[in-house]
């Protein structure tokens, strides 16, 4: 992120966790906002580390030169999680006349692209278990919600070329972390942010209030992480785009994906999205007969992953709970800085 950027507020929630006083620099602004969550989410970054497995998935996909048989030697090194890629790959979405064995044959008939998609969301959910949610909540439609979002900007990344398709895939993936990690890891938290919800109090509001904003929260464990900046920015503005520094396309992406995975029913049932359509399709260079055509074929393809979707959520929930102490579980120290390759934009 550029630090000069930061010398004016960026996102209201930003400046409404912060003082008043505008930051002179991105550490200052940083220091901000490490001091409210710490205040009320104490060790985030001990908390939730990234499975070993799931950086080496990141590093592979943001490498363009990564070839097919390096996925397949990734996945062959983790054999349950292999298991449940095939096994996805034999679900009745992908419509095989054979059924698929190996990994290598399933990244020859499904394709890379979709191998991607799978492991990336099989290994989130096994990071993040939530199948043991606050009451009131659907974690499951927060998985959906996700993986459509995912999906769908995929999708747009490859018709718009507005930036690259697995660097959009998987900025939507992550793009609600903060809440994901407020409701697996800190339950309690959350459950506060519901009873202000329910009782009429807007969710940006309550979660300002609380000190809860799920964009600074998913950011703060997204830079923790180390993961590429791109990705944090998708996390921090995926509601406020246009304040993004870096890559505003692929922030972009995923607000417009956010908004069409709600229209075609797969909302994150407590935000209420406000989006600046036209400056989204400027940015993205997408004209209004395109972005309808393609909401046409979104609404009526998601349904029609949704259970396959479904199956890969729950494995990886059932996963987590069996397997606390596994292989794949074995949590990496997360303070560890990983070099992950750069990636060019479409553009
Ligand atoms: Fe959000
Ligand atoms: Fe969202």
């Amino acid at each position: 992120m550029r630090a000069g950027v930061f010398a004016r507020p960026a996102v209201p929630l930003v400046t409404r966790l912060a003082d008043t006083r505008r930051p002179n620099s991105k550490e200052e602004l940083e220091s901000r906002i490490d001091a409210q969550v710490a205040h009320r989410l104490p060790d985030i970054g001990r908390l939730v580390s990234l499975p070993h497995t799931m950086y080496t998935l990141l590093g592979l996909l943001m490498d363009e030169t990564t070839l097919p048989k390096e996925l397949e030697k990734v996945l062959e090194q983790d054999p349950a999680l292999a298991a449940k890629v095939i096994s996805l790959s034999n679900s009745a979405f992908y419509g095989l006349a054979t059924p698929v064995s190996t990994i290598e044959r399933a990244i020859l008939i499904i394709g890379f692209k979709e191998l991607e998609f799978m492991a990336m969301g099989l290994g989130l959910s096994e990071t993040f278990d939530l199948s043991q949610v606050p009451r009131g909540f659907d974690g499951e439609g927060l998985w959906l919600h996700c993986l459509s979002v995912s999906w769908i900007a995929r999708e747009l990344a490859i018709i718009t070329r507005a930036s690259d398709p697995s660097e959009a895939m998987i900025s939507g993936l992550l793009h609600e972390l903060g809440i994901i990690i407020l409701v697996s890891k800190f339950p309690q938290q959350f459950q506060q942010l519901l009873e202000l919800t329910d009782a009429g109090v807007p969710f940006f509001e309550a979660e300002a209030s609380l000190g809860l904003s799920h964009t600074v929260i998913g950011y703060l464990l997204a830079r923790h992480w180390n993961l590429p900046e791109v990705f944090q920015e998708g996390i921090l503005y995926h509601h406020s785009p246009r304040s993004c520094p870096g890559r505003k396309e692929t922030a972009a992406l995923v607000c417009l994906s956010d908004s069409l995975a709600h229209k075609a029913g797969y909302p994150m049932r407590m935000e209420e999205l406000e989006i600046d359509l036209p400056w989204l399709m400027e940015t993205l260079d997408i004209r209004p007969s395109t972005l309808q055509a393609f909401a046409k074929v979104i609404m009526a393809s998601l349904p029609q992953a949704q259970p396959v979707w479904l199956q890969m959520m729950r494995s990886g929930a059932r996963r987590e709970s069996r397997d606390q102490k596994g292989r794949f579980s074995a949590l990496m120290d997360g303070t560890q800085p990983m070099d992950f390759p750069r990636r060019r934009t479409g553009k």
